[in-house]
């Protein structure tokens, strides 16, 4: 492994700063740790709050992640009140938790690690703990310490596995107390733990010590190769496309709360997904505690024959059903009285011959999981080459699963907001209103697809999300909506990045103006394959996908105030949009019994921000009430009711509700956003 440790950064750096560099160099290599594992630590003198010197330590605050780590997320513990609990003969893990608080030096800092204690209770200044993935091979074998000890001989410490609290961390105090030569601690199905008199050192000799392991790992993989070259020997499964089987995954996992699902189909993934042993390997455990709660302790393993829809939706059922009462027996099995069950899905599906699927509240939890997986596939790989994958025992599995700390924090998470696990498509999305819905429901959780003729346009706009609302939470694409060929890959697109769709929004348009008798049939044409046809073909790829997941839906058309009030020299537009409407009308009433809603938005005079409004449309609007181009907003203004004019983000606002659970029983609804015109009044 490179040791990427330059000295230039923290020459004479404090303590604190260079435990800082330390993490981030940690967290750049992403079989040490992965998002949020790992912690490290630094032993320093200081002073208390009446100047009397005391020692410090710095330890990484619990859940920040090494790779993004900054100062401010080290709290510092009081070493003379942490060091007599070392004599105690057990603390559970609440009693550890609160004590703790109570060591910090500035309380309002981040709660310390859980693995507090076990850095404290070592001697060494400077400790690093990582769950480097060259270890895990080591350790989740059948014959570990035998294996271990053929790597390292008697120059490392063994630590039986125990879950992370304080019987661990008393274990390893007395045994590296008993062991003062040794160079590391080796824990059990957990990881490596190094140390130095700084953090330099510490990191030089986990890194040493990791490539020592690689290398080992490395001269026993001949097994390995062999079960590759049988793996390519194997049949190849019936082209299946994972776009169009994803929605049928994604309905049967959320029928009690929808799942982002996230794709993986490369190279290594497929390998891995070849092995004639793939049945046996992945049933055996997770290569880490800590990984559970993202990963379960199984994947669900579906080998699909058919790639006909009733086939795969009856083969995923299936697979899932035996899974879900596998996983109820287990919790019946292991879990105390009064113990809630959590879900009982999967978090990974892997399919041979297709890919995996990993399933997140978001698009960022999910592909922490597909990192995690990636890591533990190449783990399993490597513990069969040194005799064979094994891992935590059922209870073990189980307890680490049910640690009441990670289970208090879930009840600590913040309500999910409306479209929190929602997944919308938004067409014509690059600007004014279609771009306000985008960010909107982005803002309100949902996942956005966003689309538009022009797609620099449309990337533009998911970037921005991206960088507002986190991980892989938009992608933009270039959709031409009278182009069937580009309609289909976008709606695939949705289904690759997310695995399916909730929400669509159609909501492209171009507003041509002229009298019937001088209107040219190239403007006629492309009003209504813009205006209706557009509408169509996308209300289409929709209905496919929403009607595979069987989850229900909610289809929005930006329609017009003129689908009620048509206006003058407005005819390829209003006549087109007039279609749009009753294509809504439709929709509704073939989506009911699916549970899948239609309804339309009736906006009218949006200037800001929309493009619709060239200054050829400005001029003939302006020509045909007979007033200046300059009096046209105000023009508007004085026709709605309320006076007032109304933007891209007040229609936003009624496509929010229309999308969400909120207007759960509304369909075939026509909402006005227009100030009030009376003779626009749905009737
Ligand atoms: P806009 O021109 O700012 O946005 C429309 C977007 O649609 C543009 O980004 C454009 O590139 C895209 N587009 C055009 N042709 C497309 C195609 N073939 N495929 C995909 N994308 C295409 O206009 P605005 O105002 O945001 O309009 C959006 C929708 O709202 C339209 O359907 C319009 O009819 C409707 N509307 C607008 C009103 C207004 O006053 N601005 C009033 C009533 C309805």
């Amino acid at each position: 492994m490179l040791n990427r440790w330059q000295s230039e950064p923290v020459l004479n750096a404090g303590a604190l700063d260079q435990l800082v560099y330390q993490s981030r160099m940690v967290g750049e290599e992403e079989s040490l740790v992965l998002w949020g594992g790992g912690n490290n630590s630094v032993k320093q003198p200081a002073v208390d709050l009446l100047g009397q010197p005391i020692e410090v330590m710095y330890i990484k605050g619990s859940g920040s992640d090494m790779k993004s780590i900054i100062p401010a997320q080290y709290p510092a513990v009081r070493l003379d009140y942490v060091l007599p609990l070392f004599e105690r003969e057990e603390m559970s893990d609440e009693d550890m938790v609160a004590y703790l608080a109570r060591c910090l030096i500035d309380p309002t800092s981040p709660r310390p690690s859980i693995e507090t204690l076990l850095h404290a209770f070592l001697p060494h200044r400077a400790i690093l703990h990582t769950h480097t993935d060259a270890i895990l091979s080591l350790t989740n074998t059948v014959g570990r310490e035998e294996t271990v000890r053929e790597c390292f001989g008697d120059r490392v410490v063994l630590v039986p596995y125990y879950l992370p609290g304080f019987k661990l961390s008393k274990q390893v105090g007395l045994l590296a107390a008993q062991h003062p030569e040794a160079e590391a601690l080796i824990l059990m199905n957990h990881g490596l733990i190094t140390w130095g008199n700084d953090s330099q050192e510490a990191y030089d000799n986990h890194i040493r010590l990791v490539t020592e392991a690689e290398d080992f790992v490395k001269s026993k993989r001949q097994v390995q190769a062999q079960v590759q070259a049988q793996a390519q020997a194997a049949p190849s499964t019936p082209a299946i496309e994972p776009e169009a089987v994803a929605p049928i995954l994604r309905g049967l996992l959320s029928t009690e709360k929808p799942w982002i699902l996230g794709f993986d189909n490369s190279p290594e993934v497929m390998q891995f997904l070849s092995r004639p042993d793939l049945h046996t390997i992945t049933q055996v455990g997770p290569a880490t505690p800590d990984h559970m709660l993202y990963t379960k302790r199984f994947p669900l393993v579906v080998e699909l024959t058919d790639p006909n829809p009733e086939q795969v939706h009856s083969q995923f059922a299936e697979a899932l059903n035996k899974y879900t009462t596998a996983y109820r027996q287990y919790f019946s099995l292991n879990a105390k009285a009064g113990a809630v069950m959590l879900d009982a899905l999967p978090r990974i599906v892997l399919v041979p011959g297709v890919g995996m699927w990993t399933l997140g509240k978001d698009a960022r939890a999910a592909r922490i999981v597909t990192d995690i997986y990636r890591h533990t596939m190449n783990i399993i790989a490597d513990a069969q080459t040194l005799g064979g994958f094994a891992t935590l025992s059922d209870e073990n599995a189980f307890n680490a699963e049910y640690w009441p700390l990670e289970l208090y924090k879930l009840t600590l998470l913040p309500k999910e907001k409306d479209l929190a696990r929602r997944i919308v498509l938004v067409t014509g999305a690059a600007s004014g209103i279609g771009r306000a819905i985008a960010r909107r429901l982005a803002e309100e959780g949902a996942h956005v697809v966003v689309t538009d003729l022009n797609g620099e346009g449309a990337e533009t706009v998911a970037a921005e999300i991206r960088q507002k609302q986190g991980l892989n939470r938009a992608i933009g694409l270039k959709l031409d909506v009278t182009n069937l060929e580009q309609v289909e890959e976008a709606f695939k697109a949705a289904c690759r990045a997310y695995g399916g769709l909730d929400i669509l929004v159609s909501n492209a348009g171009i507003a041509p103006v002229g009298a019937i008798d001088r209107l040219s049939q190239r403007d006629w044409d492309m009003s209504l394959a813009i205006n209706t046809t557009g509408h169509f073909l996308v209300t289409r790829a929709s209905l496919n996908i929403l009607k595979k997941q069987s989850i229900g839906g909610s289809l929005i058309y930006n329609a017009t105030k003129n689908v009620t009030a048509p206006g003058k020299d407005f005819g390829a537009y209003s006549v087109a949009k007039a279609a749009e409407a009753q294509l809504c009308r439709i929709v509704a009433i073939e989506g009911g019994e699916f549970g899948i809603r239609a309804n339309m938005l009736n906006p009218d005079a949006i200037f800001e921000g929309s493009q619709l409004w060239s200054e050829d449309l400005k001029n003939k609007r302006a020509n045909a009430y007979g007033i200046s181009v300059e009096e046209l907003p105000n023009f508007y203004r004085q026709r709605n009711l309320l006076k007032v004019e109304v933007t891209a983000e007040d229609v936003a606002e009624a496509a929010l509700f229309l999308a969400g659970p909120r207007a759960a029983k509304t369909t075939g609804a026509m909402i006005p956003v227009d100030g009030g015109v009376k003779e626009a009044f749905p009737r």
